[in-house]
């Protein structure tokens, strides 16, 4: 999605990344230890730590490592089970596999907006799309930030639509004290490369309803019961139910703990990214016209990713190309969904979404990741500002 830069000249400041894969420790000899133990596909020794250890942190009734959140979303998919004319409600402001994988499951789209302060699903806006048709609303946690939960209880009350998360921004974030990823019937994480936690490429299903683990093994193990059979429950295992090669391998899942048990560091690094930016930049915000992220009080943000909102498109554009002119790997995010080609294909009827359309024309986010140093926050922040300088709001 980003565009090639010219390339540097000989006494340019070293480029600055947006983002950059770091090792927190013991990675390398755990995936040597997976290779020698001799298992290297899905379901070993460390899949199972990792999935204890995410689901004793989540209380979750059980966890299944996925070989990406879009895995892990069109398993949530599959186990809604889709009736005939069930619509789903998701984010226009949302990365494609939040929508994609319900469209894959045959289910129609009903886009929703977000709202402008945290930039999540806005409950009033769901409220009105709701019908007897809907079967589920995805909340994406933008950056690691709750969207509206009391408000999205309020507007979901006691109809029978499951609550979904799609949390590839927030593990370990809290709202009022519990953890992101507990509150729907289903959660889903990413452990992509850009994300606060990785393996390369990896994701992870947490099921905090009992009743959905059982049939959630059936759909991992390519629609078999062979988790029935490993337990000693049949004496041989067959097909059952629709499934696919979802499950991540034992090598990434190795990476994958090295970095779960690096979690305090890795977040306290990222908190110290996050709070140099809103330190550096908070005093110049209002002359420039910039919008920083709000994080509500009390609640611990996933501390995944920094933006700012410019005043509006145009001067994003300027913006940006300036800062990546200087070296700093800025870049924008999502393109709305509800507009795009997909997205109107997969519609169950159109929708505004003029919240999602103006911020995704004005957001920009700073480069980010675990060792980007304390220099490094500072030279971007300055690109940032002295570009809006050139720039006036
Ligand atoms: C909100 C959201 N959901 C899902 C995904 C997809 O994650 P993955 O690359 O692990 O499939 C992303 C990717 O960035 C995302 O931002």
């Amino acid at each position: 999605m980003t565009k090639p830069t010219a390339l540097p000249t000989p006494g340019d400041p070293p480029r600055i990344p947006f983002n950059r894969p770091t090792l927190a420790g013991n990675e390398l000899e755990y995936m040597r230890r997976a290779v020698e133990g001799g298992h290297t596909a899905a379901a070993g020794p460390f899949t199972r730590r990792v999935a204890s250890l995410l689901s004793e942190a989540h209380e979750a009734a059980d966890v299944i490592l996925t070989t990406s959140c879009t895995d892990a979303l069109e398993m949530s998919a599959l186990l809604l089970d889709r009736r005939p004319g069930d619509t789903v409600v998701v984010p226009s402001f949302t990365f494609v596999s939040t929508a994609l994988a319900f469209a894959r499951e045959g289910f129609r789209l009903v886009f929703a907006d977000i709202e402008p302060v945290h930039l999540g699903l806005d409950a009033a806006h769901v409220a009105s799309l709701l019908d007897e048709h809907t079967r589920a609303v995805v909340a994406v946690h933008y950056g690691g930030i709750a969207v509206d939960l009391p408000g999205l209880a309020t507007a979901l009350g006691d109809r029978p639509i499951d609550l979904l998360e799609d949390n590839a921004h927030g593990l370990f974030a809290t709202c009022g004290g519990r953890l992101l990823g507990t509150f729907g019937r289903l959660a889903t994480l990413s452990f992509h490369e850009t994300k606060n936690f990785t393996c390369g490429e990896g994701g992870a299903l947490l099921l905090n309803r009992a009743a959905d683990v059982d049939r959630a093994h059936i759909l991992l193990h390519k629609g078999t019961n062979r988790r029935a059979f490993m337990l000693g429950e049949v004496d041989k295992y067959s097909w059952q139910d629709l499934g696919s090669s979802f499950g991540l391998s034992e090598i990434n899942a190795a990476f994958l703990l090295a970095q779960l048990e690096a979690r305090e560091a890795i977040l306290t690094r990222r908190r110290q990214v996050f709070e140099s930016y809103d330190r550096l930049l908070r005093p110049e915000a209002a002359a420039h016209g910039l919008t920083l992220p709000d994080v509500p009080a009390g609640d611990l943000p996933g501390y995944h990713l920094y933006y700012v909102l410019l005043p509006d498109r145009p001067t994003r554009d300027r913006v940006l190309a300036a800062m990546r002119a200087a070296g700093v790997m800025a870049t924008f995010h999502y393109v709305p969904l509800h507009s795009a080609p997909g997205g109107r294909r997969f519609a169950a009827r159109p929708t505004d979404c003029p919240v999602t359309e103006e911020v995704s024309g004005r957001l920009l986010r700073l480069p980010f990741y675990n060792t980007l140093g304390p220099a490094e926050v500072e030279r971007s922040a300055e690109a940032l500002l002295a570009a809006c300088r050139r720039s006036p709001a």
